[in-house]
């Protein structure tokens, strides 16, 4: 079983890599980045590809049974397009099965709200695939709320998608673990889970 992970140059799905390589070894792990040297750490098989050009993906997909599929970074709207790219090439070119890293929160009334419907849709577009899939909704990275501290001191407040309630952080480190798990196991298709920490004021 080969598994594809997009972004594995970035802080999540390069955790995420780590997790896969420790569950089924290095040749099984596929990293997929937009900028490869920034993945090259990682010691597995790196394959280029941009959210933006839907034929990198058809390119990176060979062979790869299942694709982790991170969030992009672009302004909300844009992102749909982007994961629509990668969803539309893992049905073009054989790809079994599809986990994407969503977010929790409310679709309205938060300052997170735009990103939140923009995941949404993707989560539809997903659960639309024909694939099997699997949807985690990440609760807030607690990394950096710890580094902005100073910051949110200053401005007197915290905002993000808990709004006025409590909030959910998670270290990517326990992202991680759990979609090596949700990619390897079967269980979970068909799933969407809040991957969330103890809610905390
Ligand atoms: N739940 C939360 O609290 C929270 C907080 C922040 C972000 N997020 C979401 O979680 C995702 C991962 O977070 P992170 O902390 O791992 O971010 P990160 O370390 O900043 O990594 C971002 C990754 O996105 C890649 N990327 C950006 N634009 C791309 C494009 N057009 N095509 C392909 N790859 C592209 C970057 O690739 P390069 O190496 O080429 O730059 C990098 O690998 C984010 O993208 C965002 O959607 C969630």
């Amino acid at each position: 079983m080969k598994i594809a992970v997009t972004s594995a140059s970035g802080q999540l799905g390069s955790t995420i890599v780590k997790e896969l390589i420790k569950e089924i070894g290095k040749d099984n792990v596929v990293g997929i980045a937009r900028t490869p040297e920034n993945a090259k750490h990682l010691g597995i098989e790196i394959r280029k590809a941009d959210y933006d050009n839907r034929q990198d993906f058809d390119k990176a997909l060979q062979d790869i049974d299942a694709v982790l599929l991170v969030s992009g970074m672009a302004e909300p709207q844009k992102r749909i397009q982007q994961h629509r790219n990668v969803i539309e090439a893992a049905k073009s070119n054989g790809v079994k099965k599809i986990v994407y890293t969503s977010i929790v929160g409310d679709e309205e009334k938060n300052a997170f709200s735009p990103v939140v419907q923009s995941n949404r849709q993707t989560e539809k577009d997903v659960q639309n695939s024909g694939l099997n899939w699997c949807i985690g909704r990440n609760g807030i990275y607690i990394e950096p709320d710890l580094e902005y501290i100073d910051t949110y001191l200053k401005e007197g407040e915290i905002r993000n998608c808990a709004g006025d309630g409590k909030c959910t952080y998670t270290s990517r480190e326990e992202l991680g673990v759990a979609y090596a798990k949700i990619l390897i196991e079967e269980k979970h298709n068909g799933q969407v889970y809040n991957l969330v920490g103890d809610p905390i004021p």
